[in-house]
């Protein structure tokens, strides 16, 4: 049988202080085939061929392990794979234990990799593994959902849940190369792939902080206006709608690595967190597991906008513009199990992690020009029960 032409991947690189420091993102349909090349130019520069520790989990395994395994092997890379349980539940030190258990027993060193091939759960976990095993050894992100190839995998956080505190347990560890390949999202879950969109737009809705410039964007050109443009087309340019993603995140990650920017910074890390007050809030109300995470920062985006709308920080054909931009790739109405009541939705806000001050509120808020943002700190909450109860009152 003829080979088939290697796809064409469109590279971003991640660029941060220090050395070695630098890392590329390869993103394109069909790269899981060219796994083993990248990893031999990029981990193992072209010098002997270590030890590879696969991670990942049932469902991804069951779809893919055996491409990859076949690929490795025929590459004369040494391979031990593990495999976890699928979802959130997997991201616990026991799992950390298997990995570590795993590493052990297959002789690892330093130089050899861990290889993160999954969401963002399995990039979360091998990473931490990878950033202390031996106290940091090679590591490899092939993320396979839309969150974890837009987000997860890039940027370096790394963590396992503890007792019921989310990432309570983790650290910064950059990969030493991200495969991102665009097909895997073909097999993933309408779901999953509508809650990756959400977080996708959000780059679109913060890019003039993430680039960090003062010049408004051109309106013509900007990340909105394509998404916009595609509207309920927007798998039809995956690469492309990640790999802006990607250079978005990486942009900031340059900026503030560790999320050490002042906290009034609104074009460091804290402007990932565009709608998260109100999604996380939503996210502990239902319950966990009851949203996906996407879902719910679709529904804090919408309010956010109608929040900075109240506040005069954005016109109200703006608010409107993303409104129909959501409702296009069905992001919006948000279909809720149950509507929380406002006064427990409000008083989660107060817990949130990102607040400075205690019983206070905290917001990171659109304002003009569209994709510049306000970190708030004095909203008043009458404001934020008016969109609260609007959000509700359109479901
Ligand atoms: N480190 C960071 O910067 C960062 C950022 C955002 C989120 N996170 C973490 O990421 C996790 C969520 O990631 P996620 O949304 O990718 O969830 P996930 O890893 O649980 O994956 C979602 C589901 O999709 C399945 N799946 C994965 N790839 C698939 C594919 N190609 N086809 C079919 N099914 C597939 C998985 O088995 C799982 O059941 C959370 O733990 C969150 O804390 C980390």
């Amino acid at each position: 049988m003829p080979t088939p032409p290697k796809a064409t991947p469109t590279v971003v690189s991640v660029s941060l202080a220090g050395y070695p420091r630098n890392y590329p993102i390869f993103i394109g349909a069909g790269l899981l085939a060219q796994l083993p090349d990248l990893l031999k130019t990029h981990v193992f520069n072209n010098t002997a061929v270590g030890k590879l520790v696969l991670v990942t989990d049932e469902t991804v395994a069951g779809l893919y392990l055996s491409t990859i395994e076949t690929a490795l092997k025929s590459a004369e890379i040494k391979v031990e794979t593990l495999i976890v349980p699928a979802g959130e539940m997997a991201k616990t030190a026991d799992q950390l234990t298997r990995i570590y258990e795993t590493c052990h027993a297959f002789g690892m060193t330093r130089r050899d990799a861990i290889v993160a091939l999954g969401g963002g759960v399995v990039g979360d976990l091998a990473g931490y593994a990878a950033a202390t095993y031996y106290r940091g050894c090679q590591f490899v992100q092939v993320p396979t959902t839309l969150l974890s190839q837009v987000d997860s995998s890039v940027g370096g956080k790394v963590a396992i849940n503890f007792k019921d505190v989310k990432n309570a347990i983790g650290t910064f560890y950059q990969p030493q190369l991200v495969v991102a390949d665009t097909a895997c999202i073909e097999t993933l879950p309408e779901r999953e792939r509508l809650a990756g969109l959400a977080e996708m737009i959000k780059y679109a809705l913060i890019e003039q902080a993430a680039v960090g410039s003062t010049a408004p964007l051109n309106p013509e050109t900007s990340f909105l206006a394509f998404y916009e443009q595609l509207g309920a087309n927007w798998m039809t340019q995956l690469p492309t709608l990640i790999a802006r993603c990607c250079q978005l995140k990486a942009a900031v990650v340059a900026r503030d690595e560790q999320e050490s920017a002042p906290a009034n910074d609104s074009t460091g890390r804290v402007c990932l967190n565009l709608g998260h007050t109100f999604a996380h809030a939503y996210e502990s109300a239902l319950g966990y597991g009851v949203l996906l995470h996407g879902e719910a920062v679709a529904i804090g985006m919408m309010q956010a906008f109608w929040l900075s709308e109240r506040l005069g920080l954005v016109e109200k054909s703006t608010s409107a513009r993303i409104q129909r931009l959501l409702e296009a790739v069905s992001l919006f109405p948000m279909a809720l199990p149950s509507i929380p009541n406002a006064m427990e939705l409000v008083a989660l806000m107060r817990k949130d992690k990102k607040v400075l001050k205690a019983d206070s509120l905290r917001f990171i808020l659109p304002q003009a020009p569209i994709g510049s943002l306000l970190v708030h700190d004095t909203v008043p909450v009458a404001d934020v029960l008016a969109v609260l109860d609007q959000y509700h009152q359109a479901i």
